[in-house]
């Protein structure tokens, strides 16, 4: 299979135009709506081919943002899209996910050197860091919480089962029930993200940070092609302050794990999480390296015959087959891949780029995988594994 070509024609396939607005969406069945984090993995994606298309994606976005800031993490743009949820909201919902649109407007401009679309999106970006580093962090601790498992784009991930209230072996739909009614209890706060938090749910997301770390790097590039200094300086600022309040409250043992509550109660399961601040350099060199040799790549926890499993095979939680409670995700190598590559672990970044080409040769483009046998599960035709064509170029 020629995986690069399979790749593209997929993004062509799943592109959608609704009015002046164009974007991809992440399946043409199962997700027929655009979705934040994803676009910017499209935009990633579609950089280096065309650029306009990753463009357009990020305008999209950018078109439904919030008064306060924020960037809804689901657009409806066609009426009729099956909906589970209730927002009380006009044709978005009123969650966020994880603040990768920097970045991704960042690769665009990498690859195009066209200053006119960053300085055409540079507002809105700001909009969005500015709203989360405020709103989200109403006690001025650095961290930015999240009010619902959704924001961290692992819906179902075990992390979260203590703050749920659910078992290990909670099911699917048991699952689902209990993320609607934190909806139908954020409904009723109006999504005002410190009453949320305080009242229902309040986790400081390692993932969440780490992207949101990474991104406030970028943002400080950003406004320093453009010359505001200002902005330069608060980016850089908020980053050094996210990396130090990481470190104070939620590092432990040599690992970064999430955290609950207003003591910060770490929430100490064993996810995929522990390796994305790899992503933003958050772990010193020599921690780095116990982190991949002796966690990420030991087959007992992580690593598997067809990659890495989003949980520990160690924890009561982890199932192969389980939605982000073990199986294997695209978006999360990619992540690793990256950090990987930045703190000079060629070998092992391969391997995780192999194993993606495996998954994908073996099963097709599918949302998650079982890490034990590859078998694909979910969503047909899911645009995360397009996040290949970035590992195979780099
Ligand atoms: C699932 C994933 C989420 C993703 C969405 C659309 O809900 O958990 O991260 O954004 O599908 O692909």
């Amino acid at each position: 299979m020629d995986i690069a070509r399979e790749a593209r024609k997929l993004l062509e396939e799943n592109r959608r135009v609704t009015g002046d607005h164009q974007y991809t969406v992440p399946s043409g069945d199962h997700y027929p709506y655009q979705w934040l984090w994803d676009s910017c993995f499209h935009a990633i994606a579609l950089a280096s081919f065309e650029p306009e298309a990753a463009k357009a994606e990020l305008r999209s976005l950018f078109s439904k943002q919030f008064m306060n800031g924020m960037l809804p993490h689901m657009i409806y743009w066609e009426p009729g899209a099956l909906h589970k949820y209730e927002w009380g909201t006009a044709g978005t919902s009123a969650l966020t996910q994880p603040p990768m649109v920097a970045y991704a407007a960042w690769e665009i401009y990498k690859r195009t050197n066209d200053r006119a679309f960053i300085e055409e999106t540079y507002p809105s970006l700001l909009r969005f860091y500015h709203y989360l580093i405020s709103e989200r962090d109403p006690r001025d601790h650095h961290l930015v919480g999240i009010i619902n498992p959704d924001e961290s784009g692992e819906d179902d991930s075990p992390r979260f089962d203590a703050v749920l209230n659910v078992p290990p072996d909670v099911s699917a739909a048991e699952h689902l029930r209990r993320r609607l009614e934190l909806v139908e209890a954020n409904r009723a706060c109006n999504f005002d993200a410190e009453l949320c938090m305080s009242r229902h749910f309040w986790v400081k997301d390692v993932p969440f940070n780490s992207i949101l770390a990474k991104n406030l790097e970028i943002m400080g590039h950003i406004a320093s092609l453009l010359g505001n200094h200002d902005d330069e300086n608060f980016c850089m600022l908020h980053l050094g302050l996210v990396k130090d309040a990481m470190r104070e409250r939620l590092f432990a043992d040599g690992m970064f794990y999430s955290s609950t509550g207003q003591d910060y109660k770490l929430l100490r399961v064993e996810t995929w999480a522990g390796f994305a601040p790899l992503f933003a350099d958050l772990y010193k060199p020599e921690e780095a390296e116990s982190v991949v040799r002796e966690r990420l790549f030991d087959p007992e926890t992580f690593w598997s015959p067809h990659g890495v499993r989003t949980v520990s095979r160690r924890e009561p939680s982890y199932r192969s087959d389980g939605f982000w409670r073990g199986s294997t995700w695209m978006a999360p190598h990619w992540f690793l891949y990256k950090g990987l590559v930045a703190y000079g672990f060629a070998k092992e970044a391969a391997q995780i780029r192999n194993a993606s080409a495996a998954l994908i040769e073996q099963s097709g483009f599918r949302e998650h995988y079982n890490p034990e046998t590859g078998e694909g599960y979910g969503a047909r035709d899911f645009t995360w594994g397009t996040l290949i064509l970035d590992m195979i170029e780099a």
